[in-house]
């Protein structure tokens, strides 16, 4: 019993050594609980920690609004890219069946199609803001929201354009991928606009006296 309890106290020193020396573990707890905050001020907090804790990992300095705008955007984007995947895959079956529900589906893809390209500028743009170390800031940052707000809206057709053509377990499962879509866009979109927000505010020049 006694012995038990030794090694218990021995794993915990153990872990509370490995906790206090390693920083790499300290880190990702810190951006783990960084992620974890700034995922309250969007609309969908939960699914926002779970999309985003995947990648503690990739944080190179903690709490950095610029990096969690920059992966929240990788992630719709990729996102995006597997709900392309899919429809286009359904689409192509309606379409040799000659489906009544082909151009509803087609009319989505199409949506879809703009949303991956919308939110492939976004991260070509953002990569520009970092390129050009802020000169020309509100410039890139109206594009980048402007183009997620656009990808968001496409979502939104998409699901909106669906009515009743289509019905069953095809109908549902698109559905269910673009709303997910649709709302980790919005959840990147709240994310760039607070790095947007703080970005502002630490650059603004100080009125002259
Ligand atoms: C996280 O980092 C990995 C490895 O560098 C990279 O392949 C991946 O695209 C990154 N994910 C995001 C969402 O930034």
């Amino acid at each position: 019993m006694a012995q038990i309890r030794l090694s218990f106290i021995l794993l915990l020193f153990i872990f509370s050594v490995a906790w206090a020396i390693h920083p790499a573990i300290r880190g990702r707890s810190r951006a783990r609980a960084f992620v974890e905050f700034q995922c309250q001020a969007t609309l969908y907090p939960s699914l926002c920690v779970r999309c985003l804790s995947n990648y503690v990992a990739n944080f190179t300095t903690t709490q950095s609004h610029e990096q969690l705008a920059h992966i929240a955007l990788r992630v719709s984007l990729s996102r995006a890219q597997s709900t392309r995947a899919y429809v286009t895959e359904v689409a192509k079956q309606l379409k040799q069946t000659k489906a009544k529900d082909y151009p509803a589906v087609k009319d989505c893809l199409d949506q879809i199609n703009d949303g991956v390209d919308q939110l492939t500028n976004c991260i070509k743009e953002v990569e520009m803001i970092k390129e050009n170390g802020g000169s020309e800031f509100p410039w890139h940052a109206s594009n980048v929201k402007t183009w997620m707000s656009t990808a968001q809206t496409d979502a939104n057709f998409c699901i909106d354009g669906f009515g009743r053509a289509i019905g069953g377990k095809t109908k549902a499962m698109i559905k269910a991928k673009v709303l997910n879509l649709e709302q980790v866009t919005s959840i990147s979109l709240a994310l760039f606009n607070r790095f947007a927000a703080r970005y502002r505010a630490s650059h603004a020049t100080r009125p002259k006296v």
